[in-house]
């Protein structure tokens, strides 16, 4: 599978290679151009070295009284003499040579104009009716080093141009990608719950119309689940007079005078009308727990949330000790809703009582780093259940009445709020039970 790329590494590498091989093609182009301004320079200092020496050896030869062996000139000072020539006659003997020369580099035919052998250049002219010969050779070794010369200073800016234009290249797209970054950002910091409509500002037109897309697919996805939410809302709420009315009818005839048989049916009857009370009282909060709304605009502290469900839980009609560690004198500010925080607390409490071991305390704590932790003991319950018990409907405990949506309202309200919600079993330094911890921290500003 190909592996997504930084369009801000792409563009930096693309870029810089792109620079290079501009510059190298610029470059070999420049030593090409300069290497045959060099080689028409070199020739005509050549010919017109031949040129200016020839009539002075004409005289000097012309001068010699007897011919004699081949004469080297003297060099005044001891100096490189990268240019050494030979006077030669039309037979090729060696007339007269400059100190330097090696006459085994030259060529024996006697050519005029230039040549070149595989280490030298030569010029040849010819004098005296072509009776004498001189020849010019210049080693090709200082062509290629000056050649060499104007390579390596054309390269040099290379090493300093291949991380300036990366470094550039980086900043320069990083820049241009702040609005696309920040967009991404926005998106990424937003709870699952939120799906107002993202800001478009300052985008490039490239991701703008894809941006533009997100917004109406986030305003179709929220109508739509505004629906959905208000249609369970609505009917949950539409279901509780009518069971309501039902249960108050049962109570009545229960009261009438009737048979052992007709009892037993009436209570079967009112057991039902109460799950189904509680099933649509459970849809309600779960319409609630999955919409908008879970965050207010002031900050409440949660101790203080906390310290009066338990109060109003130990109020109800419930045998169960609630063991309560909070920190003292301490706050935790924080936007939740206070109704959606007491729905939470609630489910997680009742579930406590409901589900956990009868005649054994619960223990309920909250750090000041914002944890609130809740513990009931009772059987284990194995790994691979405990993952699934916040879906709708999954439930563990047959025995107990229940619909199986606490936990699944629980986790949107957690969810939406940011929060984390986990599930230990057995409970922390204990053998059994269940520990419920939601983890609030990520909510302090
Ligand atoms: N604190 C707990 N201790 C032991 N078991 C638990 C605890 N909390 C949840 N469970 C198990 O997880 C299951 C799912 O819990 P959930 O709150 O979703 O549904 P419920 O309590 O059965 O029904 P409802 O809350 O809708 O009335 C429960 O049936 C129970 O078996
Ligand atoms: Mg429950």
């Amino acid at each position: 599978m190909k592996l997504p790329q930084s369009l801000q590494a792409t563009l930096g590498i693309g870029l810089t290679l792109g620079v290079i091989l501009f510059w190298i093609a610029a470059l070999l182009s420049a030593v090409l151009i300069a290497q045959n301004k060099l080689n028409e320079l070199f020739d005509s200092a050549l010919a017109e070295t031949a040129q200016r020496i020839m009539p002075l050896a004409v005289v000097e030869i012309l001068n010699r009284e007897v011919p004699g062996p081949p004469q080297s000139i003297a060099a005044f000072k001891a100096h490189d003499e990268p240019l050494t020539y030979l006077v030669r006659d039309k037979a090729g003997t060696v007339l007269l040579q400059s100190h330097n020369a090696d006459p085994s580099v030259f060529d024996t035919q006697l050519l005029e104009g230039f040549s070149s052998s595989s280490t030298h250049r030569f010029y040849g002219a010819s004098a005296v009716q072509d009776t004498l010969y001189i020849t010019v050779a210049e080693p090709l070794t200082q062509r290629q080093a000056a050649t060499l010369e104007i390579a390596v200073s054309l390269l040099w800016p290379l090493a300093l141009l291949i991380p300036l234009c990366f470094i550039g290249t980086w900043t320069f797209v990083r820049r241009s990608l702040r609005q696309t970054l920040a967009y991404r950002d926005e998106i990424e910091s937003r709870g699952s719950g939120d799906l107002s409509p993202v800001s478009v500002h300052g985008l490039p037109t490239e991701i703008l119309s894809i941006a533009e897309s997100v917004n109406n697919l986030l305003d179709r996805l929220r109508r739509a689940l505004e629906s959905e939410r208000s249609f369970t809302a609505n009917s949950a709420h539409e279901l509780r007079t009518p069971i309501a009315t039902a249960l108050a009818q049962i109570q009545r005839l229960q009261q009438e005078p009737s048979t052992e048989a007709v009892k037993d049916k009436l209570s079967k009857i009112e057991s039902s009308l109460r799950s189904l009370s509680c099933l649509s009282e459970k849809l309600m909060q779960l319409a609630k727990a999955e919409g908008a709304g879970l965050l207010s605009t002031e900050q409440h502290d949660l101790i203080d949330l906390l310290k009066l469900i338990i109060e109003d839980i130990r109020r109800s009609p419930t045998a169960t000790v609630i063991n309560v560690s909070l920190p003292e004198n301490d706050k935790f500010m924080s936007f939740v809703d206070p109704d959606a925080f007491a729905i939470l607390v609630r489910n997680l409490l009742d579930n406590a009582i409901k589900h956990g071991a009868k005649n054994q305390p619960i223990a309920i704590s909250f750090s000041p780093q914002g944890v609130l932790s809740i513990i009931n003991a009772g059987s284990i319950i194995p790994a691979d259940k405990l993952s699934q018990l916040r879906q709708r409907f999954v439930r563990y405990n047959p025995l107990v009445q229940g619909s199986g949506l606490g936990l699944a309202i629980a986790d949107a309200i957690v969810t939406g709020i940011g929060a984390t919600m986990s599930f230990n079993s057995p409970a922390p330094k204990q053998d059994d039970g269940v520990e419920v911890y939601v983890d609030f921290s990520a909510l302090i500003n």
